[in-house]
């Protein structure tokens, strides 16, 4: 009984942290989507609907890492983790 306990336990904190993932994506894309709208009709700001997943994240690391010019995102991107930005852009990617 004590070893059924255990692995259940065990089970429920291997998803905890998912979870947990997952709401900090969806609050933190309510940022990204207060200038990113995806109606397509402002010029300036590119839609998010257009990237999977791995353009995305790769797009995302290569504003933090300084490999792609840009006015804002460079910035934006340095305040996020490496982990923030892939859960990020798997969360915008499926929305
Ligand atoms: C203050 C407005 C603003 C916010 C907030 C913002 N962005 Fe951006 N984003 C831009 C602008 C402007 C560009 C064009 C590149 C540049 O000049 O920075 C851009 C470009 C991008 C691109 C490249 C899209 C493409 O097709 O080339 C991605 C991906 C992106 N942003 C993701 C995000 C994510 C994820 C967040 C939230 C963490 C976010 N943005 C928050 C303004 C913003």
């Amino acid at each position: 009984m004590r070893l059924v306990f255990f692995v259940a336990m065990l089970f429920v904190s291997l998803f905890v942290p998912v979870i947990g993932a997952e709401l900090d994506a969806a609050s933190i894309a309510l940022n990204c989507l207060t200038c990113h709208n995806d109606t397509g009709k402002t010029s300036a700001i590119p839609p998010l609907n257009k990237l999977s997943a791995l353009q995305m994240q790769q797009t995302l690391l290569d504003f933090k890492y300084d490999k792609k010019p840009a006015t804002l995102m460079r910035r934006l991107a340095k305040g996020y983790s490496d982990a923030e930005l892939a859960a990020l852009a798997e969360y915008l990617s499926r929305r």
